[in-house]
């Protein structure tokens, strides 16, 4: 979809569908009420006879029979005033994809950026906006080749406002196209299917990043990881045929402040030899999103012209039960020397992002460590959908995110690290168990994030569990069902925002 801007009043538009909002008990603008006038009143008609009442998603069309240069409109209900913000403005935005594409609109033409919100600038409400439209937009449609053209996509869209104000919207424009298309490559990593998306396939995902004179890429194949006794990993992929991989992407590396981005990039966990049932692991190709979402912000970071260091490492591995698979009962000596009990298979995730923890940290020393990844199911229980549980050790990094999570609405919640945790992961026959000694899984996201605690030693480090927000069950407004792309805004704020 292009988006652009353009000086015309909603009055003078030539448009096929002229899409715009009313707040609950809103007084008709000058320029709606000139529109009203045209259509002989239809609109302040429909507001009187209370069929449409600006409440929050109602929408309403009406049609304007040539009498104003729009065909049609869209009246969509903001609901009160007082509680609008810039996530109902994503989430209107997504929402009006869906009417646009049902009533098969190709392009349409808005002003809801005008509407004000509290503390707001035109260019945020453009860039959330825009936002809403492309992530709204997006449907996986790779696979599919029967009535190819009967996939509905929408072509343009414009928003009108005044002149003065344009360079403040192309701005909002650009910078919400490079994150929606960002969240969206990464939705398409992740909705890929596992015999397609492998390690290999990540690794070459990356590469391509390389293209961009700020970026080095490094690839560790099965060879250079036994060099460096980088066994948790390899153990995780001793059942698989496919290469375990660690991609290490180097943004601006000669720059002095530097921050490590960590992703779990299991490309399908089958569980290994502890085995899932079929309910749980049909949809384990998406086991690699945090490692997709660290591609995608090395992706955004790159044209957002990020001035830090930021280093994106990606360790890529299957889970599965093959005959060289790694056994319950098996100890690893991992990177930084310490042993680990496997006890369960299926707790994998933890065991490669330990390696690379310590890796990253002892062979670049970054300023801060942030890993993401898609690390227990407790954290759905505990959270559900709605935000990502975070911990970790530095109080700073972990409010920075909050607060990063509460612009981009890609919230976080923090669970506590407390040493109690710790007693839970002590080992009969190793340093570590790799799952907590309990009845049952018991503060499963918690006990999952002491166990990577173990793996780092003195860099401020934060872990976000993903589980819950990487991958929707169903749709919402600008969300799909599937793939979420979560954490690229989340992150690429962060980093926007990392000195001030
Ligand atoms: N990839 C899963 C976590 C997961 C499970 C995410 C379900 C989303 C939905 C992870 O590798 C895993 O299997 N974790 C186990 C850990 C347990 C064995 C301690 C889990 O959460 O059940
Ligand atoms: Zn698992
Ligand atoms: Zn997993």
């Amino acid at each position: 979809m292009k988006i652009n801007s353009q000086s015309t009043k909603i009055t003078s538009c030539k448009t096929n569908l002229l899409v715009i909002g009313l707040f609950e008990k809103e007084k008709l603008s000058k320029e709606l009420s000139l529109i009203d006038k045209q259509l002989n009143g239809e609109i302040s008609s429909i507001i009187k006879s209370k069929q449409f009442a600006g409440e929050l998603f109602q929408s309403q069309t009406i049609s304007t029979l040539k009498k104003i240069p729009a065909r049609k409109i869209l009246l969509l209900g903001l609901g009160k005033e007082k509680e609008f913000s810039l996530e109902i403005l994503r989430k209107i935005a997504g929402l009006t994809t869906k009417f646009v594409k049902k009533q098969d609109f190709k392009e349409f033409a808005t002003n809801l950026q005008t509407k004000i919100i509290k503390n707001t600038t035109i260019e945020q409400r453009t860039q959330a906006l825009t936002e809403g439209f492309l992530l709204g937009e997006y449907k996986f449609t790779d696979y599919k080749t029967v009535d190819k053209d009967k996939i509905k996509t929408i072509s343009s869209c414009i928003f009108l406002e005044d002149k003065k104000e344009l360079l403040a919207l192309n701005n909002g424009i650009k910078i919400g196209r490079i994150l929606s298309d960002a969240t969206n490559y990464v939705r398409d990593l992740v909705n890929t299917p596992a015999g397609i998306a492998t390690p290999t396939f990540m690794a070459n995902e990356a590469k391509k990043l390389a293209k961009n004179k700020s970026i080095k890429v490094k690839i560790l194949g099965k060879k250079e990881l036994t060099k460096l006794k980088m066994n948790a990993l390899l153990g995780v992929s001793q059942g698989s045929s496919q290469e375990p991989k660690l991609v290490i992407i180097d943004y601006n590396s000669s720059k002095k402040e530097s921050i490590a981005l960590v992703g779990k990039g299991v490309t399908f966990d089958s569980g290994g030899l502890d085995i899932k049932p079929d309910a749980y692991m049909v949809d384990m190709k998406f086991d690699m999103a945090g490692a997709a979402t660290v591609l995608g912000t090395m992706k955004s970071i790159v044209d957002l012209k990020i001035p830090h260091r930021v280093i994106g490492f990606m360790p890529l591995t299957e889970n599965m039960p093959g005959s060289s698979a790694q056994k319950p009962g098996d100890v690893v000596i991992a990177y930084n020397k310490k042993t680990i009990e496997i006890l369960n298979t299926d707790a994998e995730g933890r065991l490669i992002l330990a390696d690379t923890l310590a890796y990253a940290e002892k062979n670049y020393k970054p300023n801060a460590m942030i890993d993401l990844a898609t690390l227990t199911g407790a954290c759905i229980m505990a959270l559900g959908y709605t935000a990502a549980a975070v911990m970790g050790t530095d109080e700073k990094l972990i409010a920075k995110l909050k607060s990063s999570g509460d612009e981009t609405y890609e919230r976080v919640w923090e669970l506590p690290l407390w040493d109690e945790y710790q007693d839970f992961l002590k080992g009969d026959v190793a340093d570590v168990r790799n799952i907590g000694n309990m009845k049952g899984y018991e503060a499963g996201t918690i006990v999952a994030g002491s166990f990577l605690k173990n793996f780092v030693e003195k860099t401020p480090w934060v872990h976000i569990d993903i589980a819950g927000t990487a991958w929707f069950i169903k749709e919402t407004h600008y969300n799909p069902k599937g793939a979420t792309g979560y954490g690229v805004r989340l992150l690429s704020n962060l980093l926007q925002n990392w000195k001030k």
